[in-house]
């Protein structure tokens, strides 16, 4: 059996991130827990995007960001806001798409097989709450219709969630 992924073209990735947010959407349904949602988001995404290596939140903490619910290989705990990928989001509080994690001054390589990433803020009414962090072992793996898909998807949790 050919079990290689292909990922789904631009117009596709409309329905199959259209897709995604309702069923994150049913998952999430009668449990308000940010907790258990955030557990939850990440194992979603982990195992319906494909070419993923690790899929998680990180949680702000004044200007550090610290690890939260995820899946993958174990991560850094600590980021502060100057750092990496995750800290530029979070500084910025805009959407970072890193075709080539080499190529991002200050990137951090919790593990060494990522070569692409997305990061999106989280906003709970104005506030930055988190950021959520994707890699990918494949350069270039995430496009705009990734954000605008994973932003949605995050939109459904925001909405489904008791943020503390
Ligand atoms: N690469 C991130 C650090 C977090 S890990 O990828 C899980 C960064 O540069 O902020």
């Amino acid at each position: 059996m050919d079990t290689s992924f292909t990922p789904p073209a631009t117009a596709d990735k409309r329905e199959f991130y259209a897709l995604l947010a309702e069923q994150t959407r049913a998952l999430l349904q009668g449990e308000r827990d940010w907790l258990a949602n955030l557990s939850q988001f990440s194992a979603l995404v982990y195992g319906a995007l494909g070419e993923v290596n690790w899929a998680g939140f990180y949680m702000v903490r004044g200007q550090e960001l610290v690890l939260g619910p995820f899946q993958g290989k174990v991560a850094c705990v600590r980021i502060p806001f100057a750092r990496g990928v995750c800290g530029a989001c979070a500084r910025e509080q805009t959407v970072q798409i890193v075709p080539d994690v080499h190529a991002f001054p200050g990137h951090i390589a919790c593990d060494a097989d990522s070569r692409s990433e997305l990061v999106l803020p989280v906003r709970v009414r104005g506030q930055l709450c988190a950021v959520f962090d994707i890699d990918s072992p494949r350069p270039g793996r995430f496009d705009a219709e990734d954000a605008v898909g994973l932003a949605a998807m995050l939109t459904v949790l925001i909405d489904a969630t008791e943020w503390p």
